[in-house]
Formats: structure tokens, sequence, C-alpha cells
């Protein structure tokens, strides 16, 4: 539980209580509704196959959670370096590395940040990297550490659709200190990222994802992306019951990425 003190509340002194999320596997998401059991078995394979997922949506839509569910399907073998700024995902991996973020103290020195952390973790040969959320210019290290032999990293970003999932990260990546110029970023997201989910919390309080888009973009090409899976709100799933998953037939780089891996071929699993 993390309790945070704002300095400068107007209304007096206030107190948020962030409590750690309720770990929830995939089985107990598809039986929320939170996604289909194609959905589920589709993020598994890009998973197992050390596609580069990212998980996006707006606060409270259960990114952390889908991340932590997701990351279970990391073979044990493989090494692992998890970097949060409050350590809320709980791998049961043997060879996981669990790093934080620590504050400046009062002399305002010995700050270590999320960018620190994923620099570091590249010297930890690391089979994987999980970054809590890419909120600043760690993104350009996650972005690099993707292109370069780690293979099936995972992280979340804040954004309210796929769209905007990339063109923050693009956003996030021009604020390290490093200057690169506008299309080089551009050509790093699009060789990095192959994967965004996007959630979205519901007014019922019902998290689900709304879309698994195939990042198709290449180089220095304006994003485009191909929808895998969608909610459509209006889709007649049962007597009165509206809304409901739709899944398209996967887009061919996806399969073959997938088929690469050695995993069974998509179509069992997938209606085109
Ligand atoms: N699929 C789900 N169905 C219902 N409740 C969920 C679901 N996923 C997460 N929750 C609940 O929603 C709350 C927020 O979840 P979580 O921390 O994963 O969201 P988040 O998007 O990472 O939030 P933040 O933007 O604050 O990082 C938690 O209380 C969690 O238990
Ligand atoms: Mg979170």
């Amino acid at each position: 539980m993390n309790v945070v003190l704002p300095p400068l509340a107007l209304n007096g002194p206030t107190v948020t209580i962030r409590l750690f999320p309720r770990s929830l596997p995939l089985d107990r998401l598809i039986e929320i509704d939170t996604l289909d059991r194609q959905t589920a078995a589709l993020l598994r394979a890009c998973v197992t196959a050390r596609i580069n997922v990212v998980v996006s949506g707006g606060t409270g839509s259960g990114k952390t959670t889908l991340l932590n569910a997701l990351s279970s399907f990391i073979d044990p073998g493989e090494r692992i370096v998890t970097i949060e700024d409050a350590a809320e995902l709980s791998l049961s991996q043997p060879h996981t590395i669990r790093l934080e973020t620590r504050p400046a103290n009062v002399e305002g020195r010995g700050a270590v940040t999320v960018r620190d952390l994923v620099r570091n973790s590249l010297r930890m040969r690391p089979d994987r990297i999980i970054v809590g959320e890419c909120r600043g210019g760690e993104a350009l290290d996650m972005l690099q550490a993707m292109n370069t032999g780690h293979e099936g990293s995972l992280t979340t970003v804040h954004a309210n659709s796929p769209e905007d999932a990339l063109s923050r990260l693009e956003t996030l990546a021009s604020m390290s200190e490093v200057e690169i110029p506008f299309h080089a970023l551009r050509d790093q997201v699009n060789s990095a990222v192959e994967v965004i989910v996007q959630l979205q919390r519901f007014p019922d309080g019902k998290r689900r994802v709304t879309d698994v888009s195939y990042v198709a973009s290449q180089r220095q090409e304006d994003f485009e992306l191909i929808p895998v899976t969608q909610w459509n709100p209006h889709l007649q799933t049962g007597p009165g019951k509206n809304g409901g998953f739709e899944n398209n037939p996967l887009p061919e780089g996806l399969r073959r990425r997938i088929s690469d891996a050695g995993l069974p071929a998509a179509d069992q699993w997938w209606s085109a």
C-alpha cells in the first residue's frame, strides 16, 4: 500500500491510498469479461513468441493487472528484470530481478529513476525487461532495448487508443536528454512495438480489452495499425444482450511471427 500526502491540497489535508492491484490471472479475466478466450490465447502466444507488447489504457483501466497476467506466460528459465516506480508486479518465475525507483534524499541527491534502472538492467543480461509504466524519457531506452536483443519485453503506457499509445511513446522518447531527430524516433517506435493492447474502464466499473492491434508500419512510415480484436458495443450476442468482441483474421506479419516461434498455426484459435 502506498500512502501519498499531497503537499498543497487547497481544501485541507488529503490522503490518497493506492492499494496494490489484486492479482487476476488471465482465466479469471476471461470469466469477468475483460477479454474473450481467443484474444487471451492470442496474447499468450504473443508473449511466448517474444513479441513486444505494449498495454495501453487510462488511469485505473487495469494495465498493471493485465501486464501481470501476461507475464505469467514467460518461460521460468528466462531471466526477467522488472522495473517499477512502486513495485506492484508479482511474477512467480524464479529468475526475476525486481527493481524499484527511489526518490532523492532531503539534500536532493541519490534519486534512482526508471531510466537509470532500464540502463542498468541491460548489464544484467536479461531475457526480458518489464517496465511497469513508461511515462518519461525511459521510453527511449525501452524502445532501444526492445530493438536490441530483449524481444518479448513488455510495458504499459497511459493512452486512450492504440494510435495515441504510439504517438505517446514517440513523444516520451523525445523527452530524454539524448537529442534524436523525430524521424529516427518514428523508426524506433515502428521497429520496437509490435502489438498494442488497449484497455478501457467502462462506467459500470468493468474493464475491457477494447482493441488489440498489430503495428504494420515500418521504418519512418506514418503509423499504421491493423485491428485484430475490437470490442463492439452494438454487437448482438444474445437476446437483449449487446456488446461483444469481434475477431478479425490475423495480419500476415503477426501470423508469421507466431508460427516462426514454432507455435501452432494461429488459425486453430482464429476464425478467418
Ligand atoms: N479486468 C479487471 N476487471 C475488474 N477490475 C479490475 C480489472 N483489472 C484491474 N482491476 C482493478 O482496477 C484497479 C486498477 O487496476 P490497475 O492498477 O491494474 O490499473 P492501472 O491501469 O495499472 O492503473 P494506473 O493507471 O493507476 O497505473 C485495481 O483495483 C484492480 O483490482
Ligand atoms: Mg498501473
